[in-house]
């Protein structure tokens, strides 16, 4: 079996876990996940970074011990995974005795062929970085990420011969296109190598820190940092004499922000060649998440808590937005509004509703089994094909980590199945015993897209995709090679429609009604004071003010469903262009599925109403002839929210 290895940074305990760490991990977990689907046998490390000086002053700032500190934080850190579904296989703390052996071991074979010398260093030093920075790196003579000006230390200390492998490095970069993903980082790191290398200093005296490790030839230094952290990657597979490493290591791939890039990209490949171990495959750079344009950071306090985001939208939620907002290897912005927006717009509506529409069509239309396809049409044909072709680019997209692409590509198709069942209109079709054939095929085709949709959504929802193939009868089916594959659903097979996918999340400022537009709207109308008798030649005439006053606009029904205990009302949520509830007495004359996706007249200033405990914001218009109820509609599409006048 093939195998894959892939790795988070491992996190500093100075700090909580926050929305910054948590995407990396999910990351890592969803390419973890989809790996699996090929097939593979596969290794997920995680972990925290336990020593050095920042460490001692947030346990000295707690008021503990630094080792009760680092238990309590790397336990936070652990513990923050699973509720986002994150399951890594291994997770390294360089406190544990195993690791430290494992680096000491390394430091003692590099020290012993002659890449490790001690020497007197003076640099400009970043606390918050933890290293030497050159005047090139400052901005204003300040760290770009923290901020602050760093001191100028001079100290003896031993020194990693990093410049000897300043060639062999931009060679392998250059023989390596894939070896730093994406290209601007590849770029930016073949960039810095255009100047000499500096050889890295890797210890500090005890006299200065304990907290580290001893290096195993002279124990007035402990090593520090880099030659630390970097080597969890290796202690994790039990490096050096382990099957685990023989197996995972010639895989090994990392995920890492750009704030760590030269130690990944510099330092570690060329500790690497020194210990005589072939480099990485991928490193796999990304950018920050951002709040009000500023880098997400425990040092500028800007915050937002992994656990607070799971409690209020769901761990599936959280984690489909944070791999379709970001574009991977550039910043994005993070903001509830953007989450309960996504929530809303492409879980609850695009893939909430073609889910619970299709299912429910089964169950009424085809007794809740997998009808009978027959020859498709061009336009079941066209879906199949669409649907088929989505599976191609997500796999070419997730290979490439570009996970917002890969996520576009399904909801391309998740959107074209919602407009394939206002097209073919299933419920006509169920009208007439002569299509029952053609409907069975309309089913079919449904369900087997929502298959192949729910097979891309393992990796990213986890909890999600299970109730989708719960649902459909395929639970356990998810490999990408078997099951990707159109016509696997066995006809006759039961189906389990009912379960909703996603509770629709109640906005603040989204929801209410509109204030009028037009001032005059808040004045007495008219025509209908009882004293203000209309003058006979405008009896049941309305003036062109009157009807001024009634805004009009054109709605999409984006969702709809049955208001429990009541025949005759259904709640639809309507784009109007902003989202809203609408109570409407149409149950008997429309089923909900069949309504999502038309555009209706609504009126929009209508003063908002309880019905059945439910908040109406406006109304439906519709014809009504007799006891039949026909929905308005405009003859074709326009933007929604648009002025009917
Ligand atoms: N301990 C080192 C890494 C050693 S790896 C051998 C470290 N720790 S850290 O706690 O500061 O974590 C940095 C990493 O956290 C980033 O590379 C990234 O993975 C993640 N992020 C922290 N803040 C982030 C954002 N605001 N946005 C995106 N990722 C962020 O550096």
């Amino acid at each position: 079996m093939t195998a894959y290895y892939l790795t988070t940074p491992i996190f500093y305990v100075n700090a909580q876990p926050h929305m910054g760490h948590a995407y990396s991990t999910v990351v890592a977990d969803a390419v973890c996940r989809y790996q699996r689907l090929l097939g593979k046998d596969v290794g997920f490390q995680t972990g925290t970074d336990e020593h050095g000086d920042k460490i001692v002053h947030a346990a000295a700032d707690a008021e503990v011990s630094v080792k009760e500190y680092v238990d309590k934080i790397s336990a936070m850190f652990k513990a923050a995974w699973p509720p986002l579904a994150i399951v890594p296989d291994t997770f390294v703390r360089t406190t544990d005795p195993a690791h430290m052996g494992v680096v000491q071991g390394v430091l003692q074979q590099v020290y012993d062929q002659g890449d490790i010398y001690f020497s007197e260093y003076t640099g400009l030093y970043c606390k918050g970085c933890e290293q030497f920075l050159t005047e090139k790196e400052l901005v204003d003579g300040k760290c770009p990420d923290h901020l602050t000006e760093p001191a100028k230390i001079s100290e003896q200390n031993y020194f990693f011969r990093m410049s000897k492998y300043q060639e062999w490095l931009i060679d392998h970069i250059t023989k390596h296109p894939e070896f730093i993903t994406p290209e601007r980082y590849r770029n930016e790191v073949l960039s810095f190598l255009k100047e000499p290398l500096e050889d890295l200093c890797i210890s500090r005296p005890t006299t200065r820190l304990t907290w580290g490790i001893p290096l195993p030839f002279d124990n007035r230094f402990v090593t520090y940092v880099w030659f630390d952290a970097l080597i969890n990657y290796l202690s994790g597979l039990d490096y050096p004499a382990s099957p685990d490493f023989a197996r995972y290591w010639p895989v090994a791939e990392h995920v890492i922000a750009k704030d760590i890039l030269k130690p990944h990209a510099i330092y570690w490949p060329t500790m690497l060649k020194a210990m005589g171990i072939e480099p990485y495959q991928r490193l796999h750079v990304h950018g920050y998440w951002n709040m009000n344009e500023t880098k997400m950071s425990k040092s500028l306090g800007n915050v937002v808590r992994p656990g607070e985001l799971v409690a209020e939208f769901g761990a599936d939620s959280v984690r489909y937005f944070l791999l379709r907002e970001m574009s991977f290897g550039l910043d994005a912005g993070f903001s509830k509004e953007a989450l309960m927006a996504r929530h809303n717009s492409d879980l609850t509506n695009d893939l909430g509703n073609l889910f619970s529409r299709s299912l429910t069509m089964v169950k009424n239309f085809a007794a809740s089994v997998v009808p009978q396809p027959c020859t498709p049409s061009a336009q079941d044909q066209e879906l199949a094909e669409a649907a088929l072709a989505m599976l191609g680019h997500y796999r070419e997209h997730l290979d490439h980590f570009a996970f917002h692409r890969a996520l576009s590509a399904v909801w391309e198709v998740i959107s074209r199945a919602n407009k394939y069942i206002v097209s073919t209109q299933p419920w006509e079709l169920a009208k007439d015993p002569q299509q029952a054939a053609q409907l069975g095929t309309v089913l079919y085709t449904l369900l087997e897209t929502l298959r192949l949709i729910t097979l891309t959504l393992h990796p990213i929802m986890p909890e999600t995709a299970a109730k989708m193939a719960e649902a459909l009868g395929v639970a356990g089916e998810t490999s990408l090679n078997d099951c990707g594959v159109w016509g696997r659903l066995m006809p006759g097979r039961a189906i389990t429609p009912g379960a909703q996918l996603f509770p629709r999340l109640q906005q603040e400022t989204k929801d209410k009604p509109q204030p009028p537009k037009n001032k005059t709207m808040n004045e007495p109308a008219t025509e209908k004071t009882p004293s203000q008798k209309p003058a006979p030649e405008a009896e049941g005439l309305i003036s062109f003010d009157a009807f001024q006053n009634l805004e009009l606009r054109v709605a999409e029904i984006v969702a709809a469903e049955k208001i429990a205990k009541s025949d005759r009302l259904l709640k639809l949520t309507v784009k109007a262009p902003e989202e809203r509830t609408i109570v409407a007495g149409i149950a008997q004359h429309y089923q909900p599925e069949e309504l999502v996706g038309r555009q209706v007249i609504i009126v929009a200033n209508l003063k908002p109403a309880k019905l059945m405990g439910v908040a109406s914001h406006g109304m439906v218009l519709a014809a009504k002839e007799g006891d039949r109820l026909v929905l308005s509609a405009v003859s074709g599409p326009v933007a929604n929210g648009s002025r009917v006048a």
